[in-house]
């Protein structure tokens, strides 16, 4: 296994530089991007300003259900990155504090849009496109056309042939649900999701597990971000993604402070420097990621999938990202799909 896979869902623990804070000044960081950026974003953020900071990296489901777990006794500061919908989800369940930063003006409209869908409990970080993942070496191997849309993920060709992450665990497969919800209507979204639970050949715990898999040739195509598979790509890895040909959905990366935070100087600290496009250029720059930052004065990565080149739906961010929505979609997929023997 790769030490990026290694090392992935670890804790890390890094000191601050002495004497530039005090000994007291900690950071209890819930990460919820890959492990690189998230590891460049605790060491960077620690030896800018001398807070200590204990990251902890999962997905964006488990970290809001380890936030819902803690809410009598909160342990974690700050959440950083993840899926916005259940960012929205845990601001309207009361678990994040109000803030207004006063860098919302530099943000791009749809990362302020989610600040204020949140009642400024959440603020977008980064922004990134859905798409179908590839190995086109292993497809070649095969005989298989490269898959364009998403209806192609249905045909009997594929059998045995697509992950997609487990939309509990995942908030890349619930934007994935929502987004068919949203494209076909939700009737024939769980249909179409059944006949492709046919071609699944596993629902890993991680988004970015089945892209990884596409790259590590365990298997040939999956529902993964676009710009997961651009850091497999600069690897040397054989993935690609493209944009469904229907359109597709996109989610708003967030960041949310938890309410009643034991560490609210230092979680404030870190929310103010994220926003940063210091901070923000961190992701392309150390993590190999590429999102679109929410600040405007970061600059574009070069190989960051651009969001006006796709054809995106209006995605209904607070509609989906409601408690009651979320988890109705969810335990539907879990109750009518991911349960049906394969
Ligand atoms: C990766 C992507 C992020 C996304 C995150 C969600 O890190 O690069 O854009 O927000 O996955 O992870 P999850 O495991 O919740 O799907």
């Amino acid at each position: 296994m790769s030490l990026r896979g290694s090392i992935a869902g670890a804790a890390l623990l890094v000191m601050g530089a002495p004497g530039a804070a005090s000994a007291q000044e900690t950071l209890n960081l819930y990460c919820s991007v890959q492990v690189e950026w998230c590891q460049a974003v605790a060491n960077t953020f620690s030896r800018t300003t001398g807070v200590r900071v204990n990251m902890t990296q999962k997905g964006s489901g488990e970290t809001l259900a380890q936030i819902r777990a803690e809410a009598q006794n909160p342990r974690g500061d700050v959440w950083f990155g993840g899926t916005g919908d259940p960012h929205l989800v845990m601001a309207e369940e009361g678990l994040s504090e109000e803030y207004k930063s006063p860098k919302l003006e530099q943000l791009n409209a749809w990362a302020v849009k989610q600040a204020q869908d949140s009642k400024y409990r959440t603020v977008g970080v980064y922004a990134g496109i859905l798409g179908i993942g590839f190995n086109p070496e292993l497809l070649k191997k095969k005989n298989l056309p490269a898959p364009s849309c998403w209806a192609d993920l249905t045909k009997p060709e594929y059998k045995g042939e697509v992950q997609m992450a487990n939309p509990a665990s995942s908030g890349t497969a619930y934007v994935a649900i929502a987004t068919l919800v949203q494209l076909m209507g939700e009737e024939q979204a769980f249909d179409f999701l059944k006949k492709m639970h046919a071609n699944v050949n596993a629902y890993p715990r991680s988004g970015t597990g089945p892209i990884k898999a596409v790259a590590r040739g365990e298997t040939s195509v999956s529902v993964s971000f676009i710009h997961d598979a651009v850091t497999e790509d600069l690897a040397g890895l054989p993935a690609k993604a493209v944009p469904p040909c229907e359109g597709t959905g996109m989610e708003v990366g967030s960041m949310s402070i938890v309410k009643g935070a034991r560490n609210m100087e230092s979680a404030k600290k870190f929310y103010e420097w994220a926003l940063t496009p210091d901070a923000q250029r961190l992701g392309a720059e150390v993590g190999k990621q590429f999102h679109t930052p929410s600040n405007k004065s970061t600059p574009l990565p070069e190989r960051a999938p651009r969001l006006d080149q796709v054809k995106i739906i209006n995605y209904d961010f607070a509609k989906y990202g409601s408690s009651a929505e979320r988890g109705r979609l969810i335990a539907r997929w879990e109750k009518e799909v991911g349960s049906l023997p394969r």
